[in-house]
């Protein structure tokens, strides 16, 4: 059916204008002022509201086996609550163990969300081992349309990669010209650190932190870089927490290694002191990289103002609290991960726009449109164009709420923002121009969403013109 979306203040990476939004089969059909419509359409008001690209999460973890136990949503949970917050698509890290074969784990992270997820979706696929097998199964897995792959140079023995490994990952990756986004932290460090820390009779939480110092950050943020320059491959560094990890990025930037940097939610609203609370309330603030000291978020959200943070990402990773319990006696055996799927926009709109401290563009641009460049959607994802999907965000501005695990769709048993405030929530949330979410509730089709297959953009062809356009 067709949608009309009438009087909105359509706003988009670069402009801001009155108009309508005829949609049909699924895509943008007309923008413009005063347009009518068939009788049969569908039409929503728009006025006083804003008009977003629907957002795009570029890192969630969803179907994930971890530290001794599996994150907590399902597609279906998870997509539902993206939805609720305004995303509509997300990239969610493809990551099979160390001792399972890629191209198993990949069909099976495809299984588990074919069919179930009510947004669209794609995957970053990890590369947990590299073996004479893998080089045939990454190659058959980007012909399969996942033009992304992720390393972890953290988590020793489990989902990190040596640097032989990491090298022939990005040498495979520069061929076929598709980008790496990485996990940068020393490995080797956390390891001794952790042991170093337990053997003082350091067990609890607040002791995550110390474990994972700026410098393990740095050290594999630069050396990730220096990877990138030997093979040539484009890299993209996630959940990027600290200034000085910032600094190494951006000096590899400025000598010309194509590297792009995505910094979490997480880490521009928390610092180390939720990390530092006492028991079960510190655990929940559990992450990695971890919460920084209080003078680095002011650091990132300048940063993402200046385009040097390039996006925004949840890294979404829902343990509830008593996985979290696991570690009660031993901070090494917390699993890692704070949920914020369901609160990103919502909350980098309300402390960033709202605040002053994040241009509405720029805003846009590092929540959907910038996402969608860097890996292969644009402008059929994170545009609002004539022809691109109609996936869209009417946002109210005026409602006002606060995050609480009690009202949240995720599924998990805390929010780690419990009690913040939110001004702005979406009032309805279009899937390829059906309404999914409305208001604060999920209103659609369960399994409306699809797999985004992907091309490659970063081969030594195509990186010239098209890939830069692109990139912006
Ligand atoms: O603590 C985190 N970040 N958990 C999820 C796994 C990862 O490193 O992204
Ligand atoms: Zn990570
Ligand atoms: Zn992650």
């Amino acid at each position: 059916m067709a949608l009309l979306i009438r009087g909105g203040e359509i706003v988009t990476a670069e402009s801001r204008s009155r108009g309508d939004i005829f949609i049909e089969d699924e895509t943008i059909a007309h923008i413009g002022i005063d347009l009518t419509a068939p009788p049969e359409t569908e039409v929503v008001d728009a006025t006083g509201k804003l008009i977003f690209p629907g957002f795009i999460d570029p890192h969630v973890h969803i179907h994930l086996p971890f530290m001794a136990t599996f994150a907590k949503d399902t597609h279906a949970t998870a997509s539902k609550a993206a939805l609720i917050g305004g995303t509509t698509t997300f990239i969610e890290m493809c990551c099979p163990s160390r001792n399972e074969d890629a191209l198993d784990g990949y069909n099976i992270w495809k299984q588990k969300a074919e069919g179930n997820s009510a947004c669209d979706y794609a995957f970053h696929m990890a590369v947990t081992r590299y073996d004479s097998d893998t080089e045939a199964q990454l190659r058959e897995i980007v012909r399969d349309g996942t033009a992304s792959f992720k390393v972890f140079l953290a988590y020793k023995n489990f989902f990190g990669v040596n640097d032989e490994e990491l090298f022939q990952t990005l040498q495979l990756a520069a061929e076929l010209g598709v980008i790496t986004t990485a996990h940068c932290e020393n490995a080797e460090l956390v390891s001794q650190l952790q042991q170093l820390l337990l053997a003082e009779g350091k067990t609890g939480p607040e002791w995550h932190e110390p474990s994972r110092p700026e410098a393990v950050e740095v050290e594999g943020t630069s050396r990730f870089a220096t990877f990138l320059e030997q093979t040539g491959a484009t890299g993209y560094v996630v959940h990027l927490s600290c200034a000085p990890a910032l600094r190494a990025a951006v000096e590899a930037k400025l000598r010309g290694v194509k590297i792009y940097v995505e910094s979490v939610l997480p880490h521009f609203l928390l610092d180390k002191s939720y990390a530092e609370r006492h028991g079960v309330e510190g655990m929940k603030h559990v992450m990695s990289p971890p919460l920084r000291d209080r003078r680095n978020p002011p650091a990132l959200w300048s940063a993402l103002q200046a385009g040097l943070i390039d996006t925004v990402g949840t890294d979404h990773c829902p343990f509830d609290i008593e996985q979290k319990l696991l570690g009660a006696n031993n901070f090494t055996q917390i699993p890692n991960g704070i949920p914020g799927l369901e609160d990103r926009v919502n909350l980098m709109y309300t402390y960033g726009v709202k605040r002053g401290t994040l241009d509405i563009h720029r805003f846009v641009d590092a929540l959907s449109t910038r996402p969608a460049k860097l890996f292969g959607l644009f402008p059929r994802k994170g545009s609002i164009s004539v022809g691109a999907d109609a996936d869209l965000v009417i946002y109210d501005p005026k409602y006002r709420g606060m995050i609480s695990a009690a009202t949240q769709h995720s599924n998990n048993d805390y929010n780690g923002f419990e009690g913040f405030a939110i001004e702005g929530r979406p009032s309805h949330v279009t899937v390829r121009g059906k309404v999914q979410a409305r208001d604060g509730v999920f209103v659609g089709e369960p399994g409306r969403g699809r797999m985004l297959r992907r091309q490659p953009q970063y081969g030594a062809r195509q990186v010239s013109e098209e890939a830069l356009t692109h990139v912006g």
